[in-house]
Formats: C-alpha cells, sequence, structure tokens
C-alpha cells in the first residue's frame, strides 16, 4: 500500500528514469575556461599573498620609521631615539614633557626618585612593572605601570631611560645596553615591583616610600545618623558630603559633581571606595564608615537631587574637537563616541553609566588620565580603561572641557525615575 503510493508521487524520483546524458563528452570550450579558471585562481593565491606581504613589509618599515623618525642614527643616536621611543611609549601615561597627572600619574620630569635611582631605577621599573603605592616628590601614587619587558629591547630600554633620566630628571649619566642586558637577567620573570616599599628595598637611596597599605581596620559604622545629617554636617567618622561635594552635589574641580548620578552608580561607586577598588584617601574614610543602609539611602537622595551647573570649560581644551569624540567618537584612535553610553546629551544611563554633563572638567580628564594610568580599574569589563589610554592628554582636555559646557540632568529624566521606581508613569515631557 505505502509503496504504491509511494510510486505514485510525482516528486519522488521515477526508479525507470535512465539518465541518458551520462555518455556524452563535456564540451571542449568548458574544459578550457575551466583550466584558465584554475590557473587564474593560482595566479590570485601567489599574488594576493604576496602584496599581504609587502603591505606587511611597508608597515612595519612605517612603525620604524615612525619611532626614529626624528632620530637620525649618525648624529647623537641615544638621546634622540630616547626621545622619540620615549613619546612612542611612555608619554600617553607620563605626559611629552613628563609632568605626568596630577593624582593619577606620577611626574618624570624633576621627579626625586628617579633623581635618587637614576637610569638603573628606570629600567628596572620599566622591565618589572610597578602596581602599589609609590611616593614622588611627596605625593603617593597608587597606579598600575605595565611591564616593557618585550616590547622595548636593552638598546631601546638604554635610550629611554638614559633620557628620562638626564633629560627629565636631571641625572648625570645614562645607561649602557649592556647594564641593560644584566638587570634583565637579574629581573627576569619577577612579579611587578609590588610599590615604593619594594624598590627601595632593591635600589639603596630612594626617597622614603609608603609600605603597602594594610587593609583598613572596619569603623564602627554611624548607624544612627540620617541622611540629612550625613549630608550637611556628618556624623561620628564621617564627614559632611556638602563640605567637599557642596550643599546642591555641584561638586567643584576635582571633587565631582553628584546631583543627577544614577543611585545604583552612586552605590557602586561608595562601595568601591569602601573596598579599595576605587582609590582615594578621603573617599575611603568615608566610604568605610557608611553602613549599607546609609549607602542607598545616599544614592537615592543625590540621584533626585538637581542643582545649576557652575562647571565651565577651563583647561583649553578644543571644544569642536571635545564634541567630535562624545558624539561621533574618532574610530582612527579607536575611541566610540561617549554618549553612545552615558547617553544622547550625556545625562547617563541608569543603573551604570554615569552622567557626564556639566561634571568639572579637571574631575573629568582626572579620571580619564586616571584609567589611563590604572589608578581607577572599576569600570566593569574595563570598559573605561581602554577608552582612558586611547585618548592623548590634549583630547582629554578637549571632551572634558566639552562635557562641562553642557547643561546638567534635566528635572527628571525617563532613565532615572525608571531606576528610582519603576511604577511611576512617566510622559514624554518629562523627560526634558
Ligand atoms: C599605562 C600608563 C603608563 C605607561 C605607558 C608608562 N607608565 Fe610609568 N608609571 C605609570 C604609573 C601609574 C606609575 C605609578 C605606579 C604606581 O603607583 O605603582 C608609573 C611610575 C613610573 C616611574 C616611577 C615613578 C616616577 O615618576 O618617578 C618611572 C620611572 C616610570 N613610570 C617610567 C616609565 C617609562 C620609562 C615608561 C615608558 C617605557 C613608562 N613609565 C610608561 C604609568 C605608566
Ligand atoms: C574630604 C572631601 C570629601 C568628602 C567629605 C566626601 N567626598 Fe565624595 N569625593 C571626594 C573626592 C575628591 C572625590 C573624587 C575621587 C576621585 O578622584 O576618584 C569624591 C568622589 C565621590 C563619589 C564618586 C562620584 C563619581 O562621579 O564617580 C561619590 C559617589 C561620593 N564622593 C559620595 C560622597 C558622599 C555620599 C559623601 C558623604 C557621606 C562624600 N562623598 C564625602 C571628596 C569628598
Ligand atoms: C562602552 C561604554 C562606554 C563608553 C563608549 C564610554 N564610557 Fe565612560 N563609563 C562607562 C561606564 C560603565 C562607566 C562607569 C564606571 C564605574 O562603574 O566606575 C563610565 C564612567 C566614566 C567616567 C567617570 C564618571 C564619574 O563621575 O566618575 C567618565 C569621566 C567617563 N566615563 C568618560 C567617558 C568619555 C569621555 C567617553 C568618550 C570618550 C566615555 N566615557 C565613553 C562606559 C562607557
Amino acid at each position: 500500500m505505502m509503496s504504491d503510493k509511494m510510486k505514485q508521487d510525482p516528486r519522488l524520483p521515477d526508479e525507470t528514469f535512465e539518465p541518458f546524458e551520462e555518455s556524452r563528452r563535456i564540451p571542449l570550450p568548458v574544459y578550457w575556461i575551466a583550466i584558465a579558471l584554475a590557473i587564474w585562481g593560482v595566479i590570485m593565491l601567489v599574488e594576493t599573498s604576496h602584496s599581504t606581504q609587502v603591505a606587511d613589509k611597508e608597515r612595519a618599515a612605517q612603525n620604524a620609521q615612525d619611532v626614529t623618525a626624528t632620530a637620525p642614527v649618525t648624529a647623537e643616536p641615544a638621546a634622540a631615539q630616547g626621545h622619540a621611543l620615549f613619546t612612542a611609549n611612555c608619554a600617553t601615561c607620563h605626559g611629552d614633557l613628563g609632568a605626568g597627572s596630577t593624582g593619577a600619574v606620577p611626574p618624570l620630569a624633576k621627579s626625586d626618585l628617579v633623581q635618587a635611582g637614576g637610569a638603573e631605577a628606570v629600567v628596572r621599573i620599566a622591565l618589572r612593572g610597578i602596581d602599589g603605592p609609590i611616593a614622588v616628590n611627596g605625593v603617593t601614587y597608587n597606579g598600575h605601570m605595565p611591564n616593557f619587558a618585550s616590547a622595548l629591547d636593552d638598546k631601546q630600554l638604554a635610550a629611554i631611560s638614559s633620557h628620562v633620566a638626564t633629560s627629565f630628571a636631571g641625572a648625570k649619566d645614562g645607561i649602557e645596553p649592556t647594564k641593560v642586558a644584566e638587570l634583565r637577567k637579574a629581573d627576569a620573570g619577577k612579579d611587578p615591583w609590588a610599590g615604593g616599599a619594594e624598590l627601595a628595598s632593591a635600589i639603596t637611596g630612594l626617597p622614603a616610600q609608603p609600605a603597602r597599605p594594610a587593609p583598613a581596620p572596619a569603623m564602627a559604622a554611624t548607624q544612627s545618623a540620617d541622611v540629612e545629617t550625613l549630608v550637611k554636617t556628618g556624623a561620628g567618622y564621617i564627614w559632611a558630603c556638602a563640605s567637599c561635594h557642596g550643599d546642591k552635589g555641584q561638586g567643584m574641580e576635582t571633587t565631582p559633581r553628584l546631583a543627577g548620578l544614577p543611585a545604583a552608580y552612586i552605590a557602586k561607586q561608595l562601595h568601591d571606595f569602601q573596598q579599595g577598588t576605587r582609590f582615594n584617601d578621603s573617599m575611603a574614610y568615608v566610604a568605610k564608615a557608611l553602613s549599607e543602609e546609609q549607602i542607598q539611602a545616599l544614592a537615592a537622595h543625590y540621584a533626585v537631587m538637581r542643582a545649576p551647573s557652575t562647571a565651565r570649560p577651563s583647561l583649553k581644551g578644543d571644544l569642536a574637537r571635545g564634541e567630535q569624540i562624545a558624539r561621533e567618537g574618532d574610530w582612527s584612535i579607536g575611541v566610540p563616541a561617549c554618549f553612545t553610553c552615558h547617553g544622547p546629551s550625556g545625562f547617563g544611563v541608569a543603573p551604570d553609566f554615569p552622567a557626564l554633563a556639566a561634571q568639572h572638567p579637571a574631575y573629568t580628564a582626572r579620571q580619564l588620565a586616571m584609567w589611563a594610568g590604572g589608578s581607577r580599574h572599576n569600570s566593569p569589563l574595563g570598559l573605561m580603561a581602554g577608552i582612558g589610554k586611547a585618548l592623548n592628554d590634549v583630547d582629554r582636555r578637549a571632551v572634558a572641557d566639552y562635557l562641562a559646557s553642557l547643561a546638567p540632568v534635566p528635572a527628571t529624566p525617563k532613565t532615572e525615575l525608571a531606576a528610582i521606581d519603576a511604577s511611576i508613569p512617566v510622559s514624554e515631557g518629562d523627560a526634558q
């Protein structure tokens, strides 16, 4: 029964079908075309791999030229090469002139540490990287510097370190590649320096260095104080938030504006300060004294607070360039538009993305520099670390100044109300 039905089905192959074309020869022109195609294919393969090789070679030559462009190998090779290599490898963080970045990356220019330790100290830091508190000219930094052991060979490291020690820190002598090779052997495979204290135990004569911080003793949380008291007058160990952040949460200079930041973002930052995953002496002290309840209450308090902008562009940044970075990004340096994450007007997107509009430019630029230097490393998935590094100092100032020129978060942005209480109905008109 079944087989009868199948035989009748016209969609099934007819078992009696005889392939009549089987014995027919393929016409000659088809052979020619096939052979021609095969030959063409082989030629193209060879061609492509050849031109890839040429392109690679050209690129390598170009890179080598970039680094040595200002370094004619004949006259004063080490000094000029040292300068070019410094610009290519160290300047994103330490600045073209080695000035560093306040609170984020220590200076090399007139660094007492480099003056005392000389080019050898620079080499040893570059070979292992450094990760821990270090004091330079009396200021403590707590960032992260990667190692350059595989990126730079002995000659290059000697050139950079001699340049840093002699031109920036006024040391008399540089260092020879043979000495660098010795140090490289001695330090091979070691962890990054755990800050200035370990460095001082290996190199004599360095200025006084802070010890690795012991985990801070948990302070008694000032449970009873209500938010109003915490904000305005402080309580127990807690200084009044307003004493630094302003009575309207408007902030100033390197103390951020808090008014209008998403509540969840504020709470996360307070947790990060508490746990030391975000580093700032004042805020660590304050946050460690807060209970979880107080953190949540303070976060909600500042999220709904509104204050006119007190920020003004002040870093001599190029506002047009800043606007370009914020709105469009710059793919030539791998930087996406800031507003793709931070909201179309820089008003932030709750819960994770803070508002940037009307933030103080010195604060914004400093945070970007801290991400570049690794002393702030708390963004989810490291999102901001790459961006901070990709922007140079001029771009950081440009975008910080542009953001400072924007209006602050408006009265009741949808995103924020949604985060505070999803049940509150929000009309389109409320968003502006
Ligand atoms: C990604 C950013 C970054 C780069 C790139 C970088 N550094 Fe650093 N550097 C730092 C940070 C941050 C510290 C402080 C580390 C700490 O707090 O533990 C530091 C510390 C130093 C110090 C000791 C402190 C001082 O200022 O005297 C020297 C010397 C130094 N770097 C030299 C260099 C040299 C040379 C290069 C290039 C080969 C370089 N750095 C590249 C971020 C960087
Ligand atoms: C002694 C001054 C001082 C006091 C008091 C203070 N802060 Fe801060 N706060 C700062 C500084 C400075 C920063 C920026 C830290 C940095 O550069 O990373 C900051 C950062 C913050 C941030 C991160 C904001 C952001 O945009 O990422 C939050 C949140 C915050 N403070 C909340 C508070 C609260 C809440 C209080 C009161 C309980 C308070 N602060 C008290 C100085 C202070
Ligand atoms: C891929 C998403 C993304 C992009 C693009 C992005 N950011 Fe961020 N940014 C974040 C996140 C997430 C945080 C919150 C980090 C945290 O939780 O500490 C943040 C935080 C910041 C902060 C800290 C704000 C504060 O109050 O402390 C600054 C400043 C900042 N970003 C600037 C920028 C700038 C400038 C650009 C554009 C050049 C940019 N961001 C692009 C995701 C992004």
